[in-house]
């Protein structure tokens, strides 16, 4: 580490940035006090005095924002942009506007409320711990009980303590390692041991200088606003002051470019199988095991196969049952990319024989009709495979 502001000059900062925060910060629904919160009009910018809270204490007065709003934009945060977040994140409160309904909830609403986020593993947890929460009789504030619950982790932790409790924890995400890496001219990424450490070191420095809700959300701030990955605002950066980059002129060069993960390509075929049922029309559908591609999620079946006499051969291996089904192509493609995967499938259909194929599905495999399509299919892999279909599916 070579520069950036030691102990004593984190705290003025610290101050700057919070400063600057409470006046530019964006409006966004998560920000906004909660009808239970007791704190009237405005967006908080202040937090409530919270003389001798530590860490590990648990707090007395009450959270300074929601944390159960804080959790879910947090996790949603995690998966997509700012501008996406607001829309799930309004409807979402509108159908589970506490821990206690979410935690009533069916896993297949909470799913569906999920649709199209991704990551659905995310999803499931989430519920899990509305569960937890809800029977222990709110969110605990420490950073260590937080830790315990399911999905959350480190970033989300802190996130949490701090900006809904106002508990002096750090946060790490992207924005606040641009923003470190340049205030300190830190010329690596958080990758190894060491470098996290120093990355975290100086996190918590910062969470312990001042206000910590207001400077954890401000440095995502700045770094969302102003200290952007390309052509960042120097001049309006309340850190230019304080910042290493600034001085040396190497905002452009900081931080260093990840090693990007290679994407793998998979081409083959997506099977839509048909055939009537108790239910009416029913669909084939599969949920890939944990080691699989596409884990937990309910999706039609997907079979490498470079060409139509290569995914018959997959089809009756996978399932010998349904040997007899003749495959025709349809002349849909889906492209899709799902973390380092690239799909790009083609569709083929199977038309079965009435309760054919009923008997002794594989482990995975099972008929679901085709009415409850939309909202069985959560991740849009599947959701693009049926649009694509059409009127004939449904
Ligand atoms: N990114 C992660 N958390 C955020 C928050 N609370 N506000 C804006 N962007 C964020």
């Amino acid at each position: 580490m070579s520069a950036g502001p030691r102990a004593e000059n984190v705290r003025a900062a610290a101050e700057a940035l919070s400063a600057w925060f409470a006046a530019n910060q964006r409006e966004l629904p998560w920000r906004r006090p909660y009808a239970g919160s007791g704190f009237a009009g405005g967006m908080l910018a202040e937090a409530p005095a919270q003389s001798g809270a530590s860490a590990t204490t648990a707090i007395k007065t009450p959270p300074r924002r929601d944390p159960y709003r804080t959790w879910i934009s947090e996790i949603m945060l995690q998966q997509t942009q700012v501008a996406t977040v607001i829309g799930y994140f309004n409807r979402w409160m509108e159908r589970f506007p506490d821990v206690d309904s979410l935690a009533r909830a069916q896993e297949s609403e909470v799913l569906e409320a999920w649709a199209g986020l991704g990551y659905y593993s995310r999803a499931r947890n989430v519920l899990v711990t509305a569960r937890e929460v809800s029977a222990r009789g709110g969110f605990p504030s420490s950073r260590e009980e937080l830790l315990g619950l399911k999905g959350i982790g480190e970033y989300t932790a802190g996130a949490i303590a701090s900006l809904a409790f106002d508990l002096p924890e750090p946060i790490l995400d992207g924005n606040l390692v641009r923003v470190f890496s340049r205030v300190y001219g830190m010329d690596f990424l958080p990758d190894a041991k060491e470098q996290k450490a120093a990355y975290w070191d100086i996190a918590r420095a910062w969470a312990l200088a001042h206000k910590p809700g207001l400077v954890n959300e401000g440095l995502m701030e700045l770094g969302a606003l102003v200290c952007s990955p390309r052509n960042p605002a120097c001049d309006a950066c309340p850190l230019a002051a304080f910042c290493s980059a600034r001085a040396a002129g190497s905002q452009d060069r900081l931080p260093p470019a990840k090693a990007r993960k290679q994407s793998v390509d998979v081409e083959g075929y997506v099977v839509a199988a048909f055939r009537s049922g108790a239910a009416g029309l029913e669909v084939l559908l599969y949920t890939p095991g944990k080691e699989e591609r596409l884990a937990g999620l309910l999706t039609f079946p997907i079979f490498d196969a470079g060409d139509l006499p290569g995914l018959r051969m997959a089809w009756k291996s996978a399932l010998p049952g349904l040997a007899s089904a003749a495959l025709r192509p349809r002349t849909a493609i889906i492209s899709h990319g799902i973390t380092h995967h690239r799909y790009r499938l083609r569709v083929a259909e199977a038309r079965l024989g009435a309760r054919e194929g009923g008997a002794d599905l594989p482990a995975g495999y099972t008929w679901a009709p085709a009415g409850e399509m939309h909202r069985l299919l959560v991740s849009s892999l599947p959701r693009k495979v049926w649009e694509a279909l059409g009127p004939i599916a449904g």
